[in-house]
């Protein structure tokens, strides 16, 4: 009798392809049918730049790229093209879009922000647009997330799950809007945030969950809660009676159980018999969920629509990603005109330990949860990119380290940053500067004498205050996934850069 079942991130089939993961949710789903009430159960997951657990998906530019793009047609093609990947894998409900408004980018989930200004995150609600599609029935359409709420980006220090200190005018003024819009749109769910406003956990909210969300937002769909989220609420391990009762009564309709289904079943069975969970609340929270799961049809079509599994990592998918990165890069510095690189009969010395990494160019949630460095999932590195786009009369010479450079070559391009993470393993309270790794690439590239071109792959800003005197061009790259290419696009000079930083750089 489970309702939903969710695939956390870096949790897949083996082997992981498409066809296996569409086996997997027909094997669910077929025996979610053949039991006692025969309701289809509702998949979720995580596909927060492309149907990013999956090898073989196309992987699109983190949201903070999305966001330097303020293209926000652009973002809703991708909405729907992650909605057939998706679809192509049976699954139905997306952890998606993050309209979290990072206000200070030590916090590790920075890249799932589209900018610091809530403006940038409402304008790219049309990802929800994208994904949802006209109608949540037709084919290729998938049910969208709006996540955090409320607060999660707002968080003292940028601490992940932290407490967001604001009165109720300024929360509402800052990380408010995405979701008034995302709601005007239709969003069919709403994730409640891990983080605390004013030191509640925004997982027992019931003014900012049923006041203000559904009563004054009007909002009709599910409100979800995280992974474990409800088990935080009296910051003990594990979750007792009283905070499933207090989940439930502030509003939460599903709730993420990662480990204990069946403890969670009977804690709250318990509660409603004793009348402190009323009827009415589980009736409310079951209307909304099954009414998502008519809309999309899953009564009449539960199983996968197979249709939709070549589109998967396919051409046109790939071709929108690259548009996208090509979009996202911002270029801020260029002195002496270093940049565009010339195409032909050009010197190119590539370097850095992000120039040919397709996991570091991805970053976190990408196959799995943290993401990792390495070959981890077909696409195009930044390296092979710049060796496509540029002319065959160009020499294009790479080394990681940038041992073997010498004053033969025009130009050096640096490919450096971040390494991949996710959460609060990516927070950095203690200094957001380049590593050690990095740092001796720059001054093997700078003692050959050539001009330096810096491409920084990275979650956010980073402090470069102490390097940036010694470069000649700064491109900040984002997390763009598996399309490189669009990298080379804009280092070459046939995409005019177009992006614009979505956070302030200290
Ligand atoms: C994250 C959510 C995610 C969920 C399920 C949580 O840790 O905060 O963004 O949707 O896990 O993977
Ligand atoms: C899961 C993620 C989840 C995280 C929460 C991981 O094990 O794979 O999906 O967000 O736990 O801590």
């Amino acid at each position: 009798r489970i309702g939903s079942v969710l695939s956390g991130g870096g949790s897949a089939p083996t082997p992981n392809n498409p066809a296996s993961w569409a086996d997997m949710y027909d094997g669910f789903q077929e025996r979610a049918l053949s039991g006692p009430l025969g309701i289809p159960i509702i998949y979720g997951i995580d596909a927060v730049h492309g149907h990013n657990n999956v090898v073989g998906a196309t992987i699109f530019p983190h949201n903070i790229g999305l966001g330097a793009t303020r293209d926000a047609e652009l973002v809703r093609d991708i909405g729907r093209a992650v909605a057939e990947e998706v679809s192509g894998t049976g699954i139905d409900w997306d952890f998606a879009p993050c309209l979290c408004v990072a206000r200070n980018d030590r916090w590790g989930r920075t890249y799932e922000s589209f900018g610091e200004q809530p403006e940038i995150a409402t304008a790219m609600t049309t990802l929800i647009t994208g994904l949802q599609g006209d109608s949540l029935s037709e084919p290729g359409s998938v049910l969208a997330t709006a996540k955090h709420y409320i607060g999660d980006g707002g968080t003292t220090g940028g601490d992940d799950q932290g407490n967001t200190e604001l009165d109720e005018a300024q929360l509402r003024a800052v990380h408010l809007p995405p979701f008034e819009e995302a709601v005007r749109r239709g969003v069919g769910s709403v994730m409640i945030s891990y983080s605390s406003w004013n030191g509640v956990k925004m997982h027992g909210q019931q003014h900012l969950i049923t006041d203000v969300l559904k009563n004054e937002l009007g909002f009709t769909g599910i409100v979800v809660s995280d992974w474990a989220g409800v088990d935080q609420i009296d910051g003990e391990r594990g979750f007792t009676a009283d905070e499933v009762r207090t989940a439930i009564n502030a509003g939460i309709d599903m709730v993420m159980v990662p480990m204990d289904y069946v403890r969670f079943t009977e804690l709250l069975t318990a509660e409603v018999t004793a009348g402190r969970v009323t009827m009415d609340r589980v009736d409310d929270a079951n209307r909304r969920i099954l009414t998502k799961k008519f809309e999309l049809g899953l009564f009449e079509n539960p199983l996968t629509d197979r249709s939709f599994t070549g589109t998967i990592g396919s051409a046109e998918h790939r071709d929108l990603a690259r548009a996208a990165v090509r979009e996202s890069q911002v270029l801020l510095k260029n002195e002496g005109n270093v940049l565009p690189l010339a195409k032909s009969s050009n010197r190119i010395f590539v370097a850095g330990k992000n120039a040919d990494d397709i996991g570091n160019q991805s970053g976190g949630w990408t196959i799995s949860w943290q993401g990792e460095s390495g070959d981890t999932t077909p696409g195009t590195t930044i390296l092979q990119g710049i060796r496509d786009v540029a002319d065959p009369s160009t020499t294009v010479t790479y080394s990681a380290d940038g041992s073997g450079i010498d004053d033969s070559y025009q130009v050096a391009v640096a490919v450096i940053g971040e390494t991949p993470y996710a959460e609060g393993v990516g927070d950095r309270p203690s200094g957001m500067g380049l590593d050690q790794a990095d740092v001796a690439t720059l001054q093997t590239l700078r003692d050959s004498g050539v001009p330096v071109v810096v491409v920084l792959v990275s979650g956010r800003p980073l402090d470069i205050s102490a390097q940036l005197s010694t470069w000649d061009g700064l491109v900040a790259a984002w997390l763009p996934g598996t399309e490189g290419a669009g990298v080379a696009d804009v280092l070459f000079g046939d995409h005019n850069p177009t992006g614009t930083l979505p956070m302030t750089w200290m």
